[in-house]
């Protein structure tokens, strides 16, 4: 028995998004149907509605959520019926390669759900966004994009699904911050603010934040930045530098994407520091940087996916964090909207004044 709900598609390349009926098959073997209860608008969204990502139109987009599990197939043991979730889109295999070598979060092969959700009205098959697809009442995934936390504001522990988790752990995970370093930011929306977060969390005591604009600096002293650079202002790499001793960060974390940032990222760090990637850039883009350069610095140059995280170790923790008020979560959240403001959303998103939009069903 397949059910029908409401979701938000993007039925072709920049055509507005749409609220449509969506056939949502029972989970078969190794899959969960969940009811989802809130999930937060992120860059990744628009960038599939933009064709940006591929072309396999029409998209179910949404991917940063949390839920409650209403059906499991056949041989599911992570997750029972009535189990509160936050979904990830890293479900690894535990068989390949990265695997093997005790790296999941290189997991060639992430699992997703293998049956499809489909347009009620002409039986199209949808992509899911990063294979989840949540700005919809119910969605199918892999049970093992499943991760139970302990019972909590689903709107909050929702965007540890990506941004959240994409910036705590490019700081955390992929950075290795450690107590009393100094860690430099660049570009403070989601992302470089949950890496501030994920710094201090961390025991950071020299948090710079760096961006061009001063509201997003406001927002980034609310997450923990004891220092902040408006780059447009002041040269960010000559101010980093001021600011730790003359010597550069220990960490330095990118989350823009862009050259001219990447570049800067490079050389605020201190000689022996390490450079965290995880501004995803496009495919144009290029940096050249001095040979010497490269080779008379150590340290590390390291790009971040999704944080380098495991969901099942992550989730739990961060949740736990949040609950004894350690982690900020709600304070991500600019406004609470409908799924049929997915829309509006973007345009806001586009205006770059929101941290994260969440829809809450
Ligand atoms: N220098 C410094 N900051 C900049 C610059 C720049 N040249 N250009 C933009 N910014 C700032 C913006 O002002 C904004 O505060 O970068 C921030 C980007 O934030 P968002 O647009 O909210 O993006 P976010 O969701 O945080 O993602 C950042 O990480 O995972 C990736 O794909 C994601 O590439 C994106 C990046
Ligand atoms: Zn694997
Ligand atoms: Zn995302």
């Amino acid at each position: 028995m397949s059910q029908t709900v409401k979701g938000v598609i993007a039925r072709s390349k920049n055509a507005e998004v749409e609220v449509v009926d969506i056939v949502v098959p029972d989970p078969g073997p190794g899959e969960a149907v969940v009811a989802i209860e809130a999930c937060g608008v992120c860059h990744t969204d628009l960038h599939y509605r933009e064709g940006g990502i591929n072309d396999e139109f029409p998209f179910l987009l949404g991917h940063e959520a949390a839920g409650r599990v209403e059906a499991v197939g056949e041989g599911v043991t992570n997750v029972e019926v009535g189990d509160f979730v936050v979904l990830n889109w890293r479900a690894v295999c535990g068989q390949c390669r990265a695997c093997k070598k005790g790296q999941p979060w290189y997991c060639f092969d992430t699992a997703n759900a293998t049956q499809q959700m489909t347009l009620a009205e002409d039986g199209t098959a949808l992509t899911p966004a990063l294979g989840i697809g949540a700005f919809i009442e119910k969605t199918l995934v892999a049970a093992g994009q499943c991760t139970k936390v302990e019972e909590s504001d689903a709107a909050a522990v929702g965007l540890l699904g990506c941004g959240v988790m994409a910036g705590f752990g490019a700081a955390v995970n992929t950075g290795q911050v450690t107590r009393g370093e100094s860690v430099a930011v660049i570009g403070c929306g989601g992302v470089g603010c949950a890496a501030i977060a994920g710094a201090k969390t961390a025991g950071a005591t020299t948090i710079i934040a760096v961006d061009i604009d001063d509201e997003k600096l406001g927002n980034a002293k609310a997450f923990g930045a004891t220092h902040t650079i408006n780059s447009e202002k002041d040269d960010a790499v000559e101010k980093i530098r001021e600011l730790t001793g003359g010597f550069g960060a220990d960490v330095v974390v990118e989350a823009v994407g862009r050259p001219e940032t990447y570049e800067q990222a490079f050389y605020a760090r201190d000689l022996a520091g390490r450079v965290v990637l995880v501004g995803v850039p496009t495919p144009d883009m290029e940096l050249t940087l001095p040979l010497l350069e490269i080779f008379g610095r150590g340290g590390a140059l390291k790009s971040s996916w999704y944080g380098d995280c495991l969901p099942e170790r992550d989730f739990p923790m961060l949740v736990d964090l949040y609950k004894q008020g350690r982690f900020p979560l709600e304070e991500f959240i600019t406004e609470k909207i409908g799924l049929n403001e997915v829309e509006k959303a973007f345009d806001t998103m586009k205006g770059g004044k929101v941290l994260r939009s969440v829809v809450t069903l």
